[in-house]
Protein backbone atom coordinates (compact mmCIF):
# COMPACT_ATOMS: atom_id res chain seq x y z
CA UNK A 1 0.00 0.00 0.00
CA UNK A 2 1.67 3.63 -0.86
CA UNK A 3 2.23 6.07 2.06
CA UNK A 4 2.01 9.25 1.66
CA UNK A 5 4.53 11.36 3.42
CA UNK A 6 4.25 14.99 4.16
CA UNK A 7 6.77 17.81 4.62
CA UNK A 8 5.34 20.60 6.77
CA UNK A 9 7.96 23.60 5.94
CA UNK A 10 8.00 27.27 8.14
CA UNK A 11 10.29 29.58 9.74
CA UNK A 12 8.87 28.05 13.46
CA UNK A 13 10.55 31.12 14.95
CA UNK A 14 8.90 30.36 17.56
CA UNK A 15 6.74 27.22 17.06
CA UNK A 16 3.01 28.21 18.38
CA UNK A 17 -0.04 26.16 19.48
CA UNK A 18 -1.17 27.07 16.08
CA UNK A 19 1.41 24.93 14.48
CA UNK A 20 1.64 21.91 16.95
CA UNK A 21 -2.30 22.24 16.17
CA UNK A 22 -1.23 21.39 12.65
CA UNK A 23 0.98 19.35 13.37
CA UNK A 24 -1.56 17.44 15.35
CA UNK A 25 -3.84 17.44 12.37
CA UNK A 26 -1.23 16.35 9.59
CA UNK A 27 -0.61 13.71 11.67
CA UNK A 28 -3.73 12.23 11.62
CA UNK A 29 -4.29 12.32 7.50
CA UNK A 30 -0.12 11.22 6.43
CA UNK A 31 1.46 8.32 7.21
CA UNK A 32 4.50 10.22 8.18
CA UNK A 33 4.73 13.87 8.53
CA UNK A 34 8.54 16.10 8.52
CA UNK A 35 8.65 19.63 10.09
CA UNK A 36 10.75 20.92 8.11
CA UNK A 37 12.31 24.38 9.82
CA UNK A 38 13.77 26.85 6.85
CA UNK A 39 17.58 27.76 7.42
CA UNK A 40 17.39 31.09 6.28
CA UNK A 41 20.49 32.88 6.33
CA UNK A 42 19.09 36.42 5.24
CA UNK A 43 16.38 36.30 7.97
CA UNK A 44 17.59 37.90 11.40
CA UNK A 45 15.64 35.29 13.98
CA UNK A 46 14.63 35.20 17.38
CA UNK A 47 15.83 31.61 17.81
CA UNK A 48 18.55 29.92 16.70
CA UNK A 49 17.68 26.80 13.83
CA UNK A 50 19.33 24.49 16.80
CA UNK A 51 16.86 25.88 19.33
CA UNK A 52 14.00 25.89 16.93
CA UNK A 53 14.56 21.88 15.83
CA UNK A 54 15.26 21.40 20.13
CA UNK A 55 11.64 22.69 20.74
CA UNK A 56 9.71 21.65 18.10
CA UNK A 57 11.33 18.00 18.96
CA UNK A 58 9.86 18.23 22.38
CA UNK A 59 6.44 19.73 21.25
CA UNK A 60 6.24 16.75 18.66
CA UNK A 61 7.66 14.00 20.83
CA UNK A 62 4.44 11.89 21.12
CA UNK A 63 3.56 11.40 17.74
CA UNK A 64 5.07 8.37 16.30
CA UNK A 65 4.72 9.59 12.55
CA UNK A 66 5.91 12.91 12.96
CA UNK A 67 9.67 14.22 12.73
CA UNK A 68 11.90 17.20 13.06
CA UNK A 69 14.46 18.30 10.43
CA UNK A 70 16.33 21.66 8.61
CA UNK A 71 16.57 22.47 5.12
CA UNK A 72 17.66 25.16 2.49
CA UNK A 73 17.47 25.87 -0.77
CA UNK A 74 13.90 25.04 -2.21
CA UNK A 75 11.28 23.38 -0.77
CA UNK A 76 10.22 21.23 -3.03
CA UNK A 77 14.41 20.40 -3.76
CA UNK A 78 14.28 19.55 -0.09
CA UNK A 79 10.23 17.36 -0.58
CA UNK A 80 12.20 15.43 -3.45
CA UNK A 81 15.22 14.05 -1.41
CA UNK A 82 12.92 13.48 0.98
CA UNK A 83 11.00 11.45 -1.55
CA UNK A 84 7.46 13.68 -0.18
CA UNK A 85 4.63 13.55 -1.91
CA UNK A 86 3.21 16.44 -0.20
CA UNK A 87 3.86 19.65 1.64
CA UNK A 88 1.63 21.13 4.37
CA UNK A 89 0.99 24.41 4.77
CA UNK A 90 -2.15 26.51 7.27
CA UNK A 91 -4.16 28.28 6.51
CA UNK A 92 -5.99 30.57 9.46
CA UNK A 93 -7.89 33.50 7.38
CA UNK A 94 -8.49 34.88 3.63
CA UNK A 95 -5.60 36.63 4.38
CA UNK A 96 -3.09 33.95 4.44
CA UNK A 97 -4.64 32.81 0.95
CA UNK A 98 -2.96 34.75 -1.66
CA UNK A 99 0.27 34.28 -0.20
CA UNK A 100 -0.40 30.29 0.32
CA UNK A 101 -1.73 30.21 -3.23
CA UNK A 102 0.44 31.97 -4.69
CA UNK A 103 3.37 29.60 -3.09
CA UNK A 104 1.37 26.34 -3.92
CA UNK A 105 1.33 27.79 -7.78
CA UNK A 106 4.92 28.21 -7.79
CA UNK A 107 5.57 25.12 -5.98
CA UNK A 108 3.66 22.77 -8.37
CA UNK A 109 5.46 24.99 -11.45
CA UNK A 110 8.67 24.02 -10.01
CA UNK A 111 7.15 20.21 -8.96
CA UNK A 112 3.99 19.41 -10.68
CA UNK A 113 3.96 15.60 -8.85
CA UNK A 114 3.99 17.62 -5.62
CA UNK A 115 0.77 18.49 -3.96
CA UNK A 116 0.01 20.75 -1.48
CA UNK A 117 -2.20 20.44 1.32
CA UNK A 118 -3.88 23.24 3.09
CA UNK A 119 -5.20 22.64 6.26
CA UNK A 120 -7.03 24.40 8.90
CA UNK A 121 -6.00 24.89 12.58
CA UNK A 122 -8.76 25.44 15.27
CA UNK A 123 -10.54 28.56 15.22
CA UNK A 124 -9.00 29.94 18.53
CA UNK A 125 -5.85 30.10 16.56
CA UNK A 126 -6.73 32.19 13.76
CA UNK A 127 -5.19 35.56 14.97
CA UNK A 128 -1.94 33.68 16.42
CA UNK A 129 1.75 34.32 14.61
CA UNK A 130 4.88 33.69 15.41
CA UNK A 131 5.26 37.54 14.44
CA UNK A 132 3.16 38.37 16.78
CA UNK A 133 3.99 36.14 19.80
CA UNK A 134 7.92 37.89 19.36
CA UNK A 135 5.84 41.43 19.70
CA UNK A 136 3.55 40.40 22.60
CA UNK A 137 6.76 38.87 24.31
CA UNK A 138 9.16 41.59 23.60
CA UNK A 139 6.74 44.63 24.69
CA UNK A 140 6.02 42.88 28.21
CA UNK A 141 2.71 40.55 27.14
CA UNK A 142 1.51 37.57 28.23
CA UNK A 143 2.23 34.45 25.56
CA UNK A 144 1.48 31.74 28.16
CA UNK A 145 -1.72 30.93 25.87
CA UNK A 146 -0.07 31.32 22.47
CA UNK A 147 2.68 28.98 22.83
CA UNK A 148 3.96 25.93 24.72
CA UNK A 149 4.73 26.07 28.20
CA UNK A 150 8.02 24.68 26.99
CA UNK A 151 8.79 27.79 24.31
CA UNK A 152 7.25 30.74 26.76
CA UNK A 153 9.77 29.25 29.01
CA UNK A 154 12.89 29.49 26.11
CA UNK A 155 11.07 33.20 25.57
CA UNK A 156 11.17 34.37 28.60
CA UNK A 157 14.76 33.38 29.22
CA UNK A 158 15.34 35.38 26.08
CA UNK A 159 13.69 38.51 27.13
CA UNK A 160 15.62 38.40 30.52
CA UNK A 161 18.93 38.30 28.76
CA UNK A 162 18.30 41.05 26.16
CA UNK A 163 16.79 43.12 29.63
CA UNK A 164 19.94 42.40 31.68
CA UNK A 165 21.91 43.34 28.74
CA UNK A 166 20.21 46.63 28.17
CA UNK A 167 21.08 47.50 31.88
CA UNK A 168 24.39 46.49 31.32
CA UNK A 169 24.68 43.50 34.14
CA UNK A 170 27.85 41.40 33.59
CA UNK A 171 25.43 38.36 34.49
CA UNK A 172 23.86 38.75 31.73
CA UNK A 173 27.38 36.51 30.33
CA UNK A 174 27.24 35.97 26.38
CA UNK A 175 24.15 36.94 24.01
CA UNK A 176 22.68 33.69 23.28
CA UNK A 177 23.15 32.50 20.16
CA UNK A 178 19.86 33.52 17.68
CA UNK A 179 19.22 36.81 16.45
CA UNK A 180 17.56 40.24 17.20
CA UNK A 181 15.97 40.32 21.41
CA UNK A 182 14.47 43.47 21.88
CA UNK A 183 14.30 43.97 26.42
CA UNK A 184 11.09 43.55 27.53
CA UNK A 185 8.93 46.64 28.24
CA UNK A 186 9.70 48.54 31.34
CA UNK A 187 6.69 48.15 33.97
CA UNK A 188 5.45 51.65 35.30
O1 LIG B 1 6.69 29.91 8.24
P1 LIG B 1 6.88 30.66 6.96
O2 LIG B 1 7.94 31.73 7.12
O3 LIG B 1 5.59 31.21 6.40
O4 LIG B 1 7.43 29.60 5.88
C1 LIG B 1 7.73 29.99 4.57
C2 LIG B 1 8.48 28.87 3.82
C3 LIG B 1 9.69 28.44 4.60
C4 LIG B 1 7.55 27.68 3.65
C5 LIG B 1 8.87 29.42 2.42
O5 LIG B 1 9.52 30.64 2.57
C6 LIG B 1 9.76 28.47 1.65
O6 LIG B 1 9.30 27.45 1.17
N1 LIG B 1 11.06 28.82 1.55
C7 LIG B 1 12.06 27.98 0.92
C8 LIG B 1 12.53 28.59 -0.41
C9 LIG B 1 11.54 28.28 -1.51
O7 LIG B 1 11.25 27.14 -1.81
N2 LIG B 1 11.01 29.36 -2.12
C10 LIG B 1 10.00 29.27 -3.13
C11 LIG B 1 8.63 29.16 -2.50
S1 LIG B 1 7.42 29.32 -3.71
Amino acid sequence: MKRIKAIYPGSFDPPTNGHLDLIERGSKIFDELVVAILRNPEKDPLFSVADRRKMLEAMTADFDNVSVDTFDGLTVDYALRMEAQALLRGIRAISDYEYELQMALMNRKLRPTLETVFMMPAEKYSYLSSRLVREVAQLGGSIDCLVPELVAQKVREKMDVAHKFEKGEPSAGKMPSGGTIRPRKKKA
